[in-house]
Protein backbone atom coordinates (compact mmCIF):
# COMPACT_ATOMS: atom_id res chain seq x y z
CA UNK A 1 0.00 0.00 0.00
CA UNK A 2 3.00 2.06 1.01
CA UNK A 3 5.06 1.13 -2.22
CA UNK A 4 4.16 4.20 -4.06
CA UNK A 5 5.55 7.91 -4.34
CA UNK A 6 5.22 9.57 -0.87
CA UNK A 7 3.10 13.25 -2.36
CA UNK A 8 5.49 14.70 1.05
CA UNK A 9 8.26 13.64 2.58
CA UNK A 10 9.34 15.44 5.25
CA UNK A 11 12.56 15.26 7.61
CA UNK A 12 10.32 12.82 9.59
CA UNK A 13 7.33 11.22 8.47
CA UNK A 14 6.23 10.78 4.64
CA UNK A 15 2.96 11.22 3.34
CA UNK A 16 1.05 8.92 0.98
CA UNK A 17 -2.26 9.35 -0.50
CA UNK A 18 -4.79 5.80 -0.10
CA UNK A 19 -7.57 4.13 -1.62
CA UNK A 20 -9.72 5.97 -0.03
CA UNK A 21 -10.03 10.10 -0.35
CA UNK A 22 -10.94 10.82 3.20
CA UNK A 23 -7.25 8.82 4.29
CA UNK A 24 -3.93 9.74 4.18
CA UNK A 25 -1.17 7.31 5.26
CA UNK A 26 1.36 8.75 7.40
CA UNK A 27 4.47 7.03 7.47
CA UNK A 28 6.82 7.72 10.71
CA UNK A 29 10.25 7.40 9.33
CA UNK A 30 13.61 6.36 11.61
CA UNK A 31 14.83 10.11 10.60
CA UNK A 32 15.69 12.43 13.30
CA UNK A 33 16.57 16.15 12.84
CA UNK A 34 17.52 19.02 14.30
CA UNK A 35 18.58 22.84 13.81
CA UNK A 36 16.82 22.94 10.55
CA UNK A 37 17.97 19.55 9.61
CA UNK A 38 21.54 20.40 9.98
CA UNK A 39 21.92 17.55 12.29
CA UNK A 40 20.66 14.55 10.89
CA UNK A 41 20.44 10.43 11.82
CA UNK A 42 18.40 7.68 11.49
CA UNK A 43 17.94 6.10 15.06
CA UNK A 44 16.08 2.58 14.63
CA UNK A 45 12.61 1.94 15.55
CA UNK A 46 12.62 6.01 16.79
CA UNK A 47 9.59 5.97 14.30
CA UNK A 48 8.07 3.36 16.05
CA UNK A 49 7.99 4.96 19.36
CA UNK A 50 7.05 8.60 18.54
CA UNK A 51 3.69 7.03 16.33
CA UNK A 52 3.09 5.15 19.13
CA UNK A 53 2.79 7.68 21.80
CA UNK A 54 1.03 10.15 19.09
CA UNK A 55 -1.42 7.27 18.36
CA UNK A 56 -1.78 7.03 22.13
CA UNK A 57 -2.35 10.90 23.12
CA UNK A 58 -4.57 11.20 19.87
CA UNK A 59 -7.05 8.71 21.06
CA UNK A 60 -6.79 10.58 24.74
CA UNK A 61 -7.74 13.59 23.61
CA UNK A 62 -10.57 12.29 21.32
CA UNK A 63 -12.03 10.24 24.38
CA UNK A 64 -11.87 13.82 25.88
CA UNK A 65 -13.89 15.04 23.85
CA UNK A 66 -10.99 17.01 21.15
CA UNK A 67 -11.32 15.55 17.47
CA UNK A 68 -7.73 15.66 15.05
CA UNK A 69 -6.90 14.21 11.94
CA UNK A 70 -6.38 10.64 13.80
CA UNK A 71 -8.34 7.35 12.20
CA UNK A 72 -6.57 4.49 13.15
CA UNK A 73 -3.00 2.68 13.50
CA UNK A 74 -2.30 0.54 10.02
CA UNK A 75 0.58 -1.00 11.38
CA UNK A 76 2.99 -0.22 14.17
CA UNK A 77 4.68 3.16 12.10
CA UNK A 78 2.13 3.70 9.70
CA UNK A 79 -1.12 6.20 10.46
CA UNK A 80 -4.29 6.39 8.73
CA UNK A 81 -5.41 10.17 8.80
CA UNK A 82 -8.01 12.64 7.52
CA UNK A 83 -6.61 14.67 5.14
CA UNK A 84 -5.66 18.36 5.69
CA UNK A 85 -5.08 21.29 3.94
CA UNK A 86 -2.16 22.44 7.01
CA UNK A 87 -1.99 25.90 7.99
CA UNK A 88 1.68 26.79 8.26
CA UNK A 89 1.30 27.96 11.49
CA UNK A 90 3.31 26.12 14.33
CA UNK A 91 0.98 26.94 17.49
CA UNK A 92 3.67 26.41 20.61
CA UNK A 93 2.59 26.20 24.47
CA UNK A 94 4.54 26.71 27.12
CA UNK A 95 4.18 25.79 30.64
CA UNK A 96 7.95 26.11 31.68
CA UNK A 97 10.44 28.09 30.20
CA UNK A 98 13.11 26.78 28.16
CA UNK A 99 14.31 26.40 24.23
CA UNK A 100 14.32 29.59 22.47
CA UNK A 101 12.29 31.37 24.78
CA UNK A 102 14.86 31.44 26.89
CA UNK A 103 17.45 32.33 23.77
CA UNK A 104 15.53 35.00 22.13
CA UNK A 105 14.46 37.13 25.98
CA UNK A 106 14.79 37.26 29.53
CA UNK A 107 13.48 34.20 31.40
CA UNK A 108 15.62 31.97 33.54
CA UNK A 109 15.66 28.23 31.98
CA UNK A 110 13.22 26.47 34.24
CA UNK A 111 10.98 28.96 35.10
CA UNK A 112 6.98 28.36 35.60
CA UNK A 113 4.58 30.04 33.43
CA UNK A 114 1.20 30.49 34.72
CA UNK A 115 -0.57 31.37 32.48
CA UNK A 116 0.82 29.19 30.07
CA UNK A 117 2.45 31.11 26.97
CA UNK A 118 1.32 30.43 23.46
CA UNK A 119 4.06 31.19 20.91
CA UNK A 120 2.86 31.22 17.21
CA UNK A 121 5.76 30.53 14.40
CA UNK A 122 5.23 30.93 10.59
CA UNK A 123 5.98 27.16 9.63
CA UNK A 124 8.63 27.63 6.82
CA UNK A 125 11.94 26.57 7.33
CA UNK A 126 13.78 28.49 4.31
CA UNK A 127 12.83 31.92 6.57
CA UNK A 128 13.66 29.38 10.22
CA UNK A 129 10.14 29.34 11.37
CA UNK A 130 10.08 33.04 12.72
CA UNK A 131 7.69 33.78 15.48
CA UNK A 132 4.44 35.15 13.91
CA UNK A 133 1.66 37.55 15.26
CA UNK A 134 -2.12 37.31 14.38
CA UNK A 135 -2.46 40.37 12.25
CA UNK A 136 0.31 38.78 9.99
CA UNK A 137 -1.66 35.42 10.08
CA UNK A 138 -5.03 37.33 9.04
CA UNK A 139 -3.47 39.49 6.73
CA UNK A 140 -1.59 36.50 4.74
CA UNK A 141 -4.86 35.27 4.91
CA UNK A 142 -4.22 31.51 6.73
CA UNK A 143 -6.70 32.14 9.52
CA UNK A 144 -9.34 35.02 10.49
CA UNK A 145 -8.89 36.38 13.68
CA UNK A 146 -12.23 34.20 15.56
CA UNK A 147 -10.34 30.88 13.80
CA UNK A 148 -7.30 32.13 15.96
CA UNK A 149 -8.87 32.59 19.42
CA UNK A 150 -10.73 29.32 18.70
CA UNK A 151 -7.54 27.53 17.97
CA UNK A 152 -5.58 28.81 20.93
CA UNK A 153 -8.57 27.77 23.01
CA UNK A 154 -8.35 24.72 21.69
CA UNK A 155 -4.32 24.14 22.36
CA UNK A 156 -4.89 25.25 26.20
CA UNK A 157 -7.67 22.63 26.28
CA UNK A 158 -4.95 20.61 25.10
CA UNK A 159 -2.19 21.53 27.13
CA UNK A 160 -4.67 20.65 30.19
CA UNK A 161 -5.17 17.36 29.16
CA UNK A 162 -1.78 16.64 27.94
CA UNK A 163 -0.41 18.01 31.26
CA UNK A 164 -2.58 15.94 33.69
CA UNK A 165 -1.73 12.83 31.74
CA UNK A 166 2.29 13.54 31.50
CA UNK A 167 2.34 14.03 35.06
CA UNK A 168 0.69 11.21 36.35
CA UNK A 169 3.98 9.03 34.88
CA UNK A 170 6.52 11.27 36.30
CA UNK A 171 7.16 13.89 33.78
CA UNK A 172 6.46 17.47 33.76
CA UNK A 173 5.18 18.94 30.28
CA UNK A 174 7.45 21.79 30.02
CA UNK A 175 6.35 23.05 26.32
CA UNK A 176 4.61 21.71 23.36
CA UNK A 177 4.10 21.94 19.35
CA UNK A 178 1.06 21.29 17.38
CA UNK A 179 -0.28 22.03 13.46
CA UNK A 180 -3.78 22.30 12.06
CA UNK A 181 -5.61 22.25 8.74
CA UNK A 182 -8.36 22.54 7.68
CA UNK A 183 -10.79 19.59 6.68
CA UNK A 184 -13.86 20.72 4.93
CA UNK A 185 -15.05 23.97 7.12
CA UNK A 186 -13.59 22.21 10.26
CA UNK A 187 -9.87 23.16 11.51
CA UNK A 188 -8.66 19.82 13.25
CA UNK A 189 -5.48 19.37 14.92
CA UNK A 190 -3.04 17.32 13.06
CA UNK A 191 0.26 16.08 12.43
CA UNK A 192 1.51 14.43 15.81
CA UNK A 193 2.54 14.67 19.73
CA UNK A 194 5.76 13.22 20.13
CA UNK A 195 9.04 13.09 21.86
CA UNK A 196 10.01 15.16 18.66
CA UNK A 197 7.43 17.65 19.57
CA UNK A 198 6.99 17.63 23.31
CA UNK A 199 9.99 19.01 25.53
CA UNK A 200 8.94 16.87 28.43
CA UNK A 201 11.56 16.94 32.04
CA UNK A 202 11.55 14.49 34.57
CA UNK A 203 10.35 15.56 37.53
CA UNK A 204 12.56 14.33 40.23
CA UNK A 205 15.88 15.16 37.99
CA UNK A 206 14.71 17.78 35.89
CA UNK A 207 16.71 15.56 32.93
CA UNK A 208 15.20 15.72 29.70
CA UNK A 209 13.01 13.07 27.99
CA UNK A 210 12.38 13.90 24.70
CA UNK A 211 14.21 15.02 21.34
CA UNK A 212 16.58 17.77 23.38
CA UNK A 213 18.83 14.45 24.38
CA UNK A 214 19.11 14.00 20.50
CA UNK A 215 20.07 17.94 19.76
CA UNK A 216 22.79 18.43 22.90
CA UNK A 217 23.43 14.95 23.24
CA UNK A 218 22.61 13.99 26.59
CA UNK A 219 22.16 10.57 26.80
CA UNK A 220 20.76 7.83 24.52
CA UNK A 221 18.00 8.81 22.66
CA UNK A 222 16.40 6.14 21.77
CA UNK A 223 16.12 4.68 25.61
CA UNK A 224 14.72 7.65 26.22
CA UNK A 225 12.22 8.09 23.75
CA UNK A 226 11.62 3.96 24.33
CA UNK A 227 10.99 5.15 28.65
CA UNK A 228 8.35 7.56 27.60
CA UNK A 229 6.58 5.54 25.12
CA UNK A 230 6.86 2.65 27.81
CA UNK A 231 5.71 4.42 30.70
CA UNK A 232 2.78 6.46 28.76
CA UNK A 233 0.89 3.51 26.86
CA UNK A 234 3.02 0.09 28.61
CA UNK A 235 4.22 -0.77 25.71
N1 LIG B 1 -3.59 15.21 8.28
C1 LIG B 1 -2.67 15.74 7.50
N2 LIG B 1 -2.92 16.00 6.19
C2 LIG B 1 -1.97 16.54 5.39
N3 LIG B 1 -0.73 16.84 5.78
C3 LIG B 1 -0.41 16.61 7.08
C4 LIG B 1 -1.36 16.06 8.00
N4 LIG B 1 -0.74 15.96 9.21
C5 LIG B 1 0.51 16.43 9.04
N5 LIG B 1 0.72 16.83 7.79
C6 LIG B 1 1.95 17.38 7.21
O1 LIG B 1 2.75 16.26 6.84
C7 LIG B 1 4.14 16.58 6.95
C8 LIG B 1 4.78 15.58 7.89
O2 LIG B 1 6.13 15.45 7.64
P1 LIG B 1 7.27 15.95 8.63
O3 LIG B 1 6.72 16.35 9.94
O4 LIG B 1 8.32 14.93 8.57
O5 LIG B 1 7.83 17.17 7.80
P2 LIG B 1 8.00 18.68 8.02
O6 LIG B 1 7.00 19.19 9.00
O7 LIG B 1 8.07 19.29 6.67
O8 LIG B 1 9.35 18.84 8.62
P3 LIG B 1 9.66 19.14 10.11
O9 LIG B 1 8.50 18.68 10.95
O10 LIG B 1 10.85 18.32 10.36
O11 LIG B 1 9.82 20.62 10.15
C9 LIG B 1 4.21 17.99 7.49
O12 LIG B 1 4.35 18.90 6.43
C10 LIG B 1 2.84 18.18 8.15
O13 LIG B 1 2.46 19.53 8.21
MG1 LIG C 1 6.93 18.09 11.01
Amino acid sequence: MTEQEPIYRGKAKSVFRSDNPDELIVKFRDDITAFDGAKKDELAEKGIYNARVSAYLFEYLRANGVPSHFVRMEDERTMIVRPLKMIPVEVIVRNIAAGSLVRNYPFEEGAPLDPPVIVLDYKDDARHDPMINEEIIVALGLMTADEIASVKKTALRINDLLRERIDEIGLDLVDFKLEFGRHGDEILLGDEISMDSMRLWDKKTRTSMDKDVYRFDKGDVMATYAAVAERLTGA
